[in-house]
């Protein structure tokens, strides 16, 4: 018996891995935290699989449903959203499993700031401009932030940030960033990225009404950083026709001669 931790992505049934759909089918128990999860990938478990929904239930619930799972020898699909990596409170269950050496496997998923990216058609590190991206948060009611991770100290390195869990503090957000990014710095909030009500706003640190978050559902993540929408940006060398590298060795003395 294992316990198959799967990335279940931001919210579209098909932005799934193939290794999450299949073992999501192959599983006769079923864990989703719904609050996130999409019920659309529900749809993958076997027909009469025990699927259960995590949301209303405490650590030690959901553990007494996987001790309950290996009693009866059957394999679980434990479904969190985005990617297992950041804010799916998966560590913390692996730790228990570990201790009675339960088994799982962990399969990685689409996260929400990939898929929010993509919705504004946007690489967010872009030559010249920012060269790394940060994914932080607000602190919340149960998550003080560790001494150093305020968000003033990622945004003195001016990397591009993306921001969980802090939609309904978005005029904060705007206050700590504005002194170090700028009142011209382009911001865009994406909703429910991926989910059939999706939605995006665009504007600068400036400009952004921020009053706007109040009125909306709170799933959404905020970027703000140089490379969203410019278009003044250098090209990559990579690509760069006289630029000589392993897979286009260049001139009669190439860097990576063919065959090295
Ligand atoms: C508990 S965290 C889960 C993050 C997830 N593990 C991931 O990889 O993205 C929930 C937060 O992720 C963001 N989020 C999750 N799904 C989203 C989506 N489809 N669109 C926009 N933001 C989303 C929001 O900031 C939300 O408050």
């Amino acid at each position: 018996m294992t316990v198959h931790f799967i990335g279940a992505g931001p919210g579209a049934a098909d932005l799934l891995t193939l290794r999450g759909r299949d073992l999501i089918a192959a599983c006769p128990v079923c864990l989703y935290a719904g609050s996130l999860v999409p019920e659309g990938i529900l749809a993958f478990c076997p027909k009469d699989a025990r699927i259960v929904n995590t949301a209303p239930l405490s650590l030690d619930e959901i553990i007494s449903e996987l001790i309950t799972a290996q009693c009866e020898g059957k394999d679980v699909a434990r479904l969190h959203s985005g990617d297992l990596s950041i804010w799916s409170a998966m560590g913390e269950q692996l730790r228990r499993l570990r201790a009675l050496q339960i088994p799982y496997s962990i399969t990685p998923g689409v996260p929400a700031f990939s898929a929010a990216a993509a919705a504004l058609a946007a690489e967010l590190t872009l030559p010249g401009l920012a060269q790394s991206v940060v994914l932080t948060r607000m602190p919340g009611r149960a998550s003080a932030l560790p001494a150093g991770e305020e968000l003033a100290a990622f945004a003195a390195t001016g990397a591009v940030l993306a921001i969980h869990l802090s939609i309904h503090q978005l005029p904060k957000v705007i206050d700590e960033l504005t002194p170090y990014y700028g009142a011209d710095c382009p911001i865009a909030i994406v909703w429910r990225a991926s989910w059939p009500d999706q939605r995006i706003i665009r504007a600068t640190l400036g400009t952004l009404d921020s009053a706007v978050s109040t009125e909306l559902e709170r799933t959404a993540v905020i970027l703000v950083g140089r490379t969203l929408g410019s278009e003044d940006f250098v090209e990559s060398r990579l690509y760069a026709a006289d630029y000589d590298r392993r897979y286009r060795p260049l001139g009669p003395t190439p860097r990576f001669p063919e065959g090295s």
